[in-house]
This record gives C-alpha cells, structure tokens and sequence, in this order.
C-alpha cells in the first residue's frame, strides 16, 4: 500500500444513487473531523438489478474517479457493490477499500443468536450469498434467510418513506421472515432473530420495518443497520493505519453522474442535514 495516504486526505465514498448518504450521515456522527469526498452514481441506479460483471466495472469507474481526487481510502457504501466487487476494488486501487457487509454481518451474529438472521437487501445482493458467507465467517450457528427487496429502492429514491403504499410493501417483504398467516388476531412466529437492512436505501424505512416487525409478529425483532457499524469499522482502520484526520474539519463534497438539482432535494433527507452543493461528473470508462 502507498506511503503517500495523509490523514487530512478525505474518505471517498461512493454508491449507487442516495443510499450511501446514510452511510455518511453515520460516518460524520462517528467521525467529525473527516472531510467527504461523496459520490453518487445516479445516472445508472439501480445496481442491485445489474449482473456482478457490471456491477463491478461501475465500481471501478466510480473508485478511480474518487482516487483520482486523493482520497486516503474509500467506503463502498452499496451493499450490492460489497456483494460482489470488494476483492476486485482492493486488488485494483492503490488504497485500502472497506464495505458494508461485514459489519453488518457482525452485528447480526450479535443481535440474533441461535436464531437465523434475516436479510434485506436488492436482488444482486441476495443473490450474491455475500451475507450468507459473511455471517457464516461470524457464528457456526446462524443461517441467512435472504429476501430481495426491490421496490424499497425505487420507493426511497422517489423520497417516498412514509405512508399506505411503503407500509404494504415493506409488509409483504418481512412476510418472509415469518411462519404462516393464522389469522388478524393472532401474532405469526417468527424464522428470524433480526432483521438485517441490507441495503443503504433503507434505513430509511426504519421505523416502519420496526413497526411492522412488531405488528406481524406480536413482539419486537432487533433491526440492524449496517450504515452504523460501518462507521464503526472506519474509525478502526484509520486509527490502525494513523490515519484518522487530527485537526477538525468535516467538509462534504457530493457528486453525482446526473441530475444534480433533484438529486439534493430529496438528499438531504437520507443524510439528516442540508446539501447546499453538488456538482456533476463525467466518469472515465474502465477500460
Ligand atoms: N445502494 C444499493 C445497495 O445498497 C441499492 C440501490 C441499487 O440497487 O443500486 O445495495
């Protein structure tokens, strides 16, 4: 790994779309002094429905796009890209790479305990057995019960969280997670000890996932969020590489690949504060 990484470097960070926002949101609570170097893909959002080859070459283009701006490591903050790209990026790039899949994994081992864990996420995710593999590196015991969640994707990029039409459909996903229908007065039995959102779309739908868990199974179910324990495992390996930024800054730049107007209108809601600037950016291709 290069000697040249400074810790007054910014974090590059890089999604698909506005997902990864709350991945950052995550991070600048854990990490105040970190300038972000932000960069949402949203010209070819979704990733989730795409083969792992594309998947990968969109990852690329996005990562070298935040080396070439001097960032001292980079945060895929997509699930679908940790899925299937990560070894990929860090064999690739000249610079520690971190996803948010493992610890995701980690906290779900925790949180579900002999019981299998539940998983969210978009079909390329899903389908990937990423969370499969990684819960498996963390406990012998849990097994993975994935669910592709698509639609949430859609809802949250139109900034549509709350209300009759997201309640249904987050309804009929975590309908997965549990035995069958006995009736509206009698609660379901539950498959999972948690529900993993493994997606960076939906935290978003937190609350209503939280609520629905307990309508549909007669008590609460521990959500984990791996944006938060993300954050958890930068901090770690900045302060293993001494690379955590000393002096307090905390700048965000955003990007995107289209649409900058509306992308920071509904932004500022998965970040938790105003975006008052983001630029457009023409991605090199991979080659
Ligand atoms: N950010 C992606 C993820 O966490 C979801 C959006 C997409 O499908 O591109 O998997």
């Amino acid at each position: 790994m290069t000697d040249r990484l400074r810790p007054e470097a910014p974090l590059g960070v890089f999604d698909s779309g506005l997902g990864g926002l709350t991945v950052v949101r995550a991070i600048r609570e854990a990490l105040p002094n970190e300038d972000i170097v932000y960069l949402g893909d949203n010209a070819r959002v979704p990733y989730g429905t795409r083969s792992p080859d594309t998947v990968m070459k969109y990852a690329l283009t996005c990562s070298r796009e935040l080396a070439d701006r001097g960032v001292k490591a980079i945060v895929v903050a997509c699930n679908t890209v940790s899925s299937v790209a990560l070894e990929m990026l860090r064999a690739e790039l000249d610079l520690p790479v971190s996803g948010v899949i493992v610890p995701g994994a980690r906290a779900a081992a925790i949180a579900s305990g002999e019981a299998p864990v539940g998983v969210m996420g978009t079909a390329g995710t899903i389908a990937s057995g990423a969370y499969t593999r990684a819960v498996a590196a963390q406990s012998s015991r849990s097994e993975v019960i994935g669910q592709p969640a698509p639609l949430l994707v859609a809802l949250a990029e139109e900034g549509w969280t709350t209300g009759d039409v997201p309640r249904l459909v987050v309804r009929r996903y975590l309908s997965a997670f549990f035995g069958p229908d006995r009736g509206v007065a009698f609660p379901r039995d539950a498959k999972v000890g948690c529900v993993v959102l493994g997606c960076t779309h939906f935290p978003l739908f937190r609350e209503l996932i939280e609520q629905e868990l307990l309508d549909l199974g007669g008590r609460g179910i521990p959500v984990v969020d791996s944006a938060v324990q993300t954050a958890i495992d930068v901090e770690a390996f900045l302060e293993a590489r001494r690379l955590k930024n000393p002096h307090p800054s905390g700048k965000l730049d955003v990007l995107v690949t289209d649409m900058p107007k509306s992308f920071a209108e509904v932004a500022s809601r998965f970040l938790g504060d105003a975006i008052t600037s983001v630029h457009q950016v023409d991605l090199k291709s991979s080659g």
